[in-house]
Formats: structure tokens, C-alpha cells, sequence
């Protein structure tokens, strides 16, 4: 066991080098005595590096079919309680001309993998969203690196592809028929198209450790991510993992702590699952190293079709509600809202 003392100047370690060893990584995930202080230096070291203000980005979820059949996720293609739909082509257009009218800077594309989205068809969306001026992230899954190289070609500027666990046996298990091989060829493949890179973990999937974490937080680093999303699994009824205890918000809370320690130029959103288990979930999670947060621009019963996991916040609330609950709250710690587009600012 590690003792007191070492555990503080292992926080220390963290903040002012922003290297550590799997096993000290271990030993600050474990403690429980000190987590105050741990969140604190996360915090100093966000204020350090990307400052105040809050990026925003608008979360567009344009369609929630699904071919793949995650065991932990909603969507999964095999659970039929699920309302499918896909929006038009249109539809999308207009709520990211919306997105832009409530000020965000950047819209973020997110679906399942819907295989009717073919790449002439997200070339068109994108390039027709470039020319409202927005930054556009793309969030729809794993695709081949032609596919990804004519995303970025039509002008899209970030990638999100969580790693879910780099526990590559536990990875497929709970992905099955996914290749987790693939999984980190399509991150390298996003990386040198010159995406900015986003990927993450779920906390608290069935039969992941602790060690396991501190390998994710490692992979981070080592893929040089420029955002990582980190978010406890919330068992869903409708899915084989439904009996399972899922994360908790602090673990959450603190592999997201300690990604910023470690990473600390990087955005890092306080995560939509992070609220869903706890009423302040994002306001924590900003105070403990966050700088970022999606609200949904997705508008009408959609919402509530797009149900990854049980309890997700904002489902009944129009875009409009959410931009000016979300500022509340970002101004109610004594940050801002950004005006940026909220580009990574790499330090040498
Ligand atoms: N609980 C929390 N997050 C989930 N995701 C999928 N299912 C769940 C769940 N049950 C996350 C995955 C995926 C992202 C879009 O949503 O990490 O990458
Ligand atoms: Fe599909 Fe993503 Fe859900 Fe897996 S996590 S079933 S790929 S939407
Ligand atoms: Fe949606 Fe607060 S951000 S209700």
C-alpha cells in the first residue's frame, strides 16, 4: 500500500511533470483520502493551460440505427424497443444553422453506424455545414481511411471514436464482431489525416480494473489525443448488461482528473453521462479538469430515441433551454462561455 505522504507527492509529481507510471496512476485512482486535493490540481492544471472558458459544442444525433451490437449500448442493433429514425439530409442542415444561431462555434455529428449515410452523402452535410462557418466534428464510427480522408477533405475538423477500453480482449467481448485492432487503426488513420483526434473510455464496464484505467489514460498519451471523453457505463434495462453495477461518478470523475494531469492541453468535455448520475455532474466535472461541454441541438422526440443508457439528461428540453441552462451554470462557477472555435492550443 502506498502511504499519506507519498500520495501527495505523487499529486505533486502529476502536476508539475505530467508523467507517472501505470502504478502511480494506480495508487492516485485508488485513493480515496486525497481526492480533494487530487481534483484540485486538475483543476489548477486546466486553469493553467486552456484557461476559463468553456468550449461548447452543439450535438447534433442524426441517426440512431445502428449496425454494430455493443453489449453496454442502447442502440445496439439487436434491441428492438428502440424507435429507429434517421434524419434528412435537411433536417440536419437546418438544426446546425440553428446550432449557429444559439452562438455555437461547432456542431458535432453523431449517429450510430448507419451504413445510409454513405460517404457522397456525409460529403454533401458536411461541406453544406462548412459554409455556415461552423468547426464540425464527426462522431460515426469506424470507417475505412478513404472514408475518413474525403470527411476531411469536404472540411471536417475533428474526429470522435472512443477506445471504450484498451483491454483488448475485454473490448471484444463487449463489442462483438468488433475488432479492437481495427478500432486503433481507424484512431491512427484519423490522426495523420490531420483530425484533431478524440477518443475515451467507458468507467465501470463489467470486468475492467483499475490497471486496465491506467492503461486507457497511457493509450491516451500515447495516441496524443487533442480531446478525450470519459463517462461511466450506466447499465441499460434493454441490453445484455442490464444487471451489471456500472460506474460511478467519482471514478469517472477521476480518470477524467487525471487525463488532464497527464494531458494537459487537451479539451476534455464534462461528459452528458457524468450529469446523468449525478444532478451537478457537469459543474463538477468543469471544476475537476473539464473545459468542454456538448449540449444536444438535436430538436423534438428525437431526444428521446437516442437513449445509449437510461437517465440521460435534457431529453425532454429544447435547444434553446439547454443554451441558456448551460451558461447559467458555466457563469454560476465563475467561468465563460467561449467564442472561439476552441482548437487545441498544443504546448511544446
Ligand atoms: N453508458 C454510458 N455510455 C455509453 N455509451 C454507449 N453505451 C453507454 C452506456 N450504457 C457511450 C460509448 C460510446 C458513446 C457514444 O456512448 O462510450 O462511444
Ligand atoms: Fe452502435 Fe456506438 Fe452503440 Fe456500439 S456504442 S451499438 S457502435 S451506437
Ligand atoms: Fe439541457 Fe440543462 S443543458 S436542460
Amino acid at each position: 500500500m502506498t502511504d499519506v505522504c507519498d500520495i501527495q507527492t505523487l499529486i505533486k509529481k502529476a502536476e508539475i511533470t505530467h508523467e507517472l507510471t501505470k502504478c502511480e496512476i494506480v495508487a492516485l485512482l485508488t485513493d480515496n483520502q486525497y481526492a480533494a486535493e487530487f481534483f484540485a490540481a486538475a483543476d489548477r492544471v486546466r486553469r493553467e493551460y486552456v484557461g476559463d472558458e468553456v468550449h461548447l459544442r452543439g450535438l447534433i444525433e442524426f441517426s440512431n440505427i445502428c449496425k454494430q451490437n455493443c453489449l453496454y449500448c442502447g442502440l445496439r442493433r439487436d434491441n428492438k424497443k428502440v424507435d429507429r429514425y434517421r434524419l434528412d439530409i435537411d433536417t440536419i442542415i437546418d438544426f446546425a444553422g440553428k446550432a449557429t444561431s444559439y452562438g455555437y462555434r461547432t456542431v458535432v455529428l453523431q449517429s450510430g453506424e448507419d451504413e445510409w449515410f454513405d460517404v457522397d452523402t456525409m460529403v454533401t452535410i458536411i461541406k453544406k455545414i462548412k459554409q455556415l462557418g461552423l468547426a464540425i466534428t464527426v462522431s460515426v464510427g469506424e470507417k475505412p481511411r478513404e472514408v475518413y480522408q474525403a470527411y476531411r477533405e469536404a472540411g471536417a475538423d475533428r474526429y470522435l471514436l472512443r477506445i471504450e477500453t484498451t483491454d483488448k480482449e475485454l473490448y471484444e467481448k463487449l463489442d462483438p464482431g468488433m475488432s479492437w485492432d481495427n478500432r486503433v487503426r481507424c484512431l491512427q488513420d484519423i490522426k495523420e489525416l490531420g483530425f484533431e483526434l478524440g477518443t475515451g473510455c467507458l468507467v465501470g464496464i463489467p470486468g475492467q480494473t483499475i490497471e486496465s484505467l491506467a492503461d486507457d489514460i497511457l493509450f491516451f498519451k500515447k495516441m496524443d489525443a487533442d480531446m478525450i471523453g470519459v463517462g461511466p457505463f450506466i447499465p441499460n434495462p434493454d441490453t445484455p448488461l442490464a444487471a451489471e453495477a456500472g460506474g460511478t461518478f467519482d471514478l469517472s470523475t477521476k480518470v477524467m482528473a487525471m487525463t488532464r494531469l497527464l494531458l494537459p492541453d487537451i479539451n476534455i468535455p464534462a461528459t452528458t453521462a457524468m450529469e446523468s448520475l449525478h444532478p451537478q455532474g457537469r459543474v463538477l466535472a468543469l471544476q475537476r479538469g473539464a473545459n468542454v461541454v456538448m449540449p444536444n441541438v438535436t430538436e423534438g422526440e428525437y431526444r428521446q430515441m437516442y437513449l445509449l443508457y437510461p437517465g440521460k439528461i435534457c431529453i425532454n428540453d429544447t435547444p434553446a433551454h439547454c443554451r441558456g441552462c448551460i451558461t447559467g451554470k458555466i457563469q454560476g462557477i465563475g467561468r465563460q462561455v467561449s467564442g472561439t472555435y476552441g482548437f487545441r492550443q498544443k504546448h511544446a
